[in-house]
């Protein structure tokens, strides 16, 4: 008989609204954790009283906060949130818009599994503006990238990219609602086949098995 499937742990990392959250949150309640692969097992922010928290205590999960200026220095805030996010014992850690550079101790702990989602296609427009910087530039397509953390800006090797047309007439915002429609697709599919089929990262590229 085929071993029954395993859901892997997931911690998700949020700042806002938490969409591309939510968009994890319901393709695992519409497959359920063992078809899609993955279950969320708790969400942690970087700051209280967001729409992302909201979308997580709703679901039923535990959250936690961490905020830097509760902290002596960045490191002690690293370490501390290495350790809350260690408590859930997770095997993936996803940043659905977690607008915080992470330090050398949560890299240590989870370099290699930990992935962010970025509103701009790597390795053009990095840092907390991308979408922004798009516009300003005058490109005409962008789009929204999900790769791995490592130790710089946005930097780290690529899983997957979606591309969007940018039109005249956008501003940030409706250039950016775009761009979420296509990253929480992609989101959702990168993480549900990262934790399903497994990966190796060699050099700077992935490969889904
Ligand atoms: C997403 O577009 C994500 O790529 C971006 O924040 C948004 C969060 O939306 N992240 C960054 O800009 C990180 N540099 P959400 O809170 O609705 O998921």
């Amino acid at each position: 008989m085929a071993a029954k499937p395993v859901a892997k742990r997931l911690v998700v990392l949020v700042s806002g609204s938490g969409t591309n959250l939510q968009a994890l949150l319901d393709a695992i309640e519409t497959t359920g954790a063992e078809a899609y692969g993955a279950e969320i097992v708790a969400v942690g922010a970087d700051r209280a009283g967001i729409e992302g928290l909201a979308r997580a205590e709703r679901a039923g999960l535990p959250t936690f906060v961490c905020r830097v200026k509760d902290h002596g220095s960045r490191e002690e805030w690293d370490r501390a949130l290495a350790e809350a996010v260690a408590a859930y014992e997770p095997d993936l850690v996803v940043s659905a818009g977690f607008m915080k550079i992470v330090g050398k101790e949560f890299l240590a702990r989870f370099g290699g599994r930990f992935v962010n989602t970025h509103p701009a296609l790597l390795p053009s427009f990095p840092g907390a503006h991308g979408v922004r910087d798009a516009l300003a530039y005058g490109a005409r397509v962008t789009g929204c990238t999900v790769h791995f953390v490592d130790d710089g800006v946005d930097t780290g090797p690529i899983i997957a990219q979606g591309v969007v047309e940018i039109r005249d007439e956008d501003d940030e915002s409706a250039l950016h609602e775009r761009i979420k429609e296509v990253e929480r697709r992609l989101l959702v599919d990168v993480v549900g086949r990262l934790a399903r089929n497994g990966y190796r990262i060699e050099g700077r590229k992935v490969v889904i098995q």
